[in-house]
């Protein structure tokens, strides 16, 4: 696909999304050849870098972040030479805008604006003001934001509403990452191209559903903002939630964004409230404490925080149903956490064991294990006949597929599409203001539950699956997480 030639200028320039992220991404796009020569990738940001400054970090960024097979440095420094630096406080009306007025307005005709936002999400409705009032915002604008959009229902509705003063809401692509995830894009064509799947797709069929992303990096250096997140709004509200909704949508009337996001809608406003209860018996939060890998000491997250006390969660484990028909009486088991035993991001969908056995032994229930991240792939658990036993006898096996050696292709990270469907205007993936909303409609009472001491902070030890009371959470259901299945 060609691209007619942008500006994509970055807010939160020298932060570290857009040097371990973003500009890798667009350089990726520029290996495909999606980066005309006329586009420019300006950083902005406060600290007061010139050009040849923000290069350098750009350089080093890709000689860190991409893979090294892919590190040409002669395309690495023509590459650079798209990449330009204004020093702005983009949320400071007084800061000095006419550089950026300077880059931008010298340009005629309808070259297509971004502007994404990796700053604080409070900053973003200051920085569209000014956008506004310096004349930046043009019909071919579009702005990107990073989440989380917001800490609570109230401050992700006073983004929407300023944000949305100023543009239209299809020029505003609120990005998840996840949904840039090929596997999780691929959810949508495994349910809805494969009518064995989609027609026992429901509690007829299915007992019970998992969705884990779990992690072995600690908070590392984004301590400071992770504090005042927890895993709840840094993971649930946005990544989590976005799979669940591709996982138990009903099929959209077609493709068109908005068609699937009114799906995605119907799933998170037909979330059963979490009551008081429900949050005591049906969530569970930990902190990792301090660990061992391989004979080496991880630290703590207070060590890691350099902090006395914490009460912000690590990891979360929630019980949620779906007040639909299609998924009443479904459990989804949701969970993520840091520093966990191994980086993956999995959904497993468990299907309901037969009432009737013609075997002596009742067969083990068929289970659709759909694997994100990392060995994108799919497998499905089946009962065959154990060859080495009696004609009478099962054995469980699998078919498997790996995706990535299947299809022969690179797996691109799950930000490279997104930013090239923000240059096309593609809205699709993104998030619409009203699901971002209805998400944290359900949060909100949970992280309320919890400033009022229902759930008591679990500890688990670093390298670990969390805290006892997760698997405590599934076995009250008579069920197993994923790892500990047979
Ligand atoms: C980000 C969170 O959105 O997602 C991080 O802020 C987390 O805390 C990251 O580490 C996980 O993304 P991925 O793609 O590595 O699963």
């Amino acid at each position: 696909q060609t691209y007619p030639p942008f500006d994509f200028i970055i807010f939160g320039a020298t932060g570290d999304l857009t040097i371990r992220k973003l500009i890798p991404a667009l350089f990726y796009r520029y290996l495909d050849k999606q980066i005309p020569a006329e586009t420019r990738i300006i950083g902005a940001a406060r600290s007061a870098l010139n050009d040849n400054d923000f290069r350098e970090r750009a350089r080093a960024g890709l000689n860190q972040f991409v893979q090294e097979s892919d590190r040409d440095q002669e395309k690495i420094e023509a590459f650079i030479q798209q990449v330009h630096y204004v020093s702005l406080d983009g949320a400071n009306a007084n800061s000095n805008w006419s550089d950026l007025q300077n880059l931008l307005n010298g340009d005629k005709g309808n070259k297509i604006r971004i502007f994404y936002f990796a700053t604080a999400p409070r900053l973003y409705g200051d920085i569209c003001d000014n956008l506004s009032d310096k004349g930046l915002l043009t019909e071919t604008t579009r702005v990107v934001l990073e989440k989380p959009i917001g800490t609570s229902l109230e401050t992700a509705q006073e983004i929407n509403r300023r944000v949305g003063k100023h543009l239209p809401e299809n020029h505003i692509f609120r990005i998840d990452h996840y949904l840039g995830k090929e596997t999780v894009q691929n959810i949508i064509a495994l349910r809805f191209a494969n009518p064995v799947f989609e027609r026992l797709w429901n509690s007829d069929s299915i007992d019970y559903i998992q969705i884990t992303a779990a992690e072995t990096v600690g908070v590392g250096s984004r301590g400071g903002y992770y504090d005042g997140a927890g895993a709840l709004r840094d993971m649930v509200q946005n990544h989590l939630l976005q799979v669940l909704c591709m996982v138990a949508m009903d099929p959209p009337i077609s493709l068109n964004a908005d068609d699937l996001r009114n799906e995605k809608l119907k799933v998170l406003r037909s979330l059963k409230p979490m009551t008081d209860e429900d949050i005591r018996t049906n969530t569970v939060r930990g902190q990792y404490q301090e660990g061992n890998k391989n004979g080496e000491k991880i630290p703590s997250y207070l060590e890691d925080l350099k902090k006395d006390s914490s009460d912000t969660e690590t990891f979360i484990a929630i019980k949620a149903q779906i007040n639909t028909a299609r998924w009443s009486g479904v459990p989804f088991y949701l969970r993520t956490g840091k520093r966990m035993a191994e980086k993956t991001s999995e959904i497993v969908i468990q299907f309901k064991s037969s009432t009737w056995s013609l075997f002596p032994t009742s067969p083990e229930p068929n289970r659709l294990h759909i694997r994100i991240q990392p060995d994108e792939g799919v497998s499905l658990s089946l009962q065959v006949k154990d060859p080495s036993k009696s004609h009478t006898s099962l054995r469980s096996t699998f078919i498997d597929i790996d995706f990535s050696p299947t299809f022969h292709i690179r797996y691109p990270d799950s930000y490279e599409g997104l930013l090239m469907d923000a240059v096309r205007g593609d809205p699709l993936l993104f998030i619409r203001c009203d699901e971002v909303e209805a998400a944290w409609r359900w949060i909100e009472p949970i992280l309320n539950g919890w400033s009022k001491g229902l759930t008591p902070m679990a500890k688990y030890k670093s390298g670990t699956w969390g805290p006892n009371e997760a698997t405590e959470l599934l076995a009250k259901d008579g069920h197993l997480w994923h790892e500990d299945m047979p």
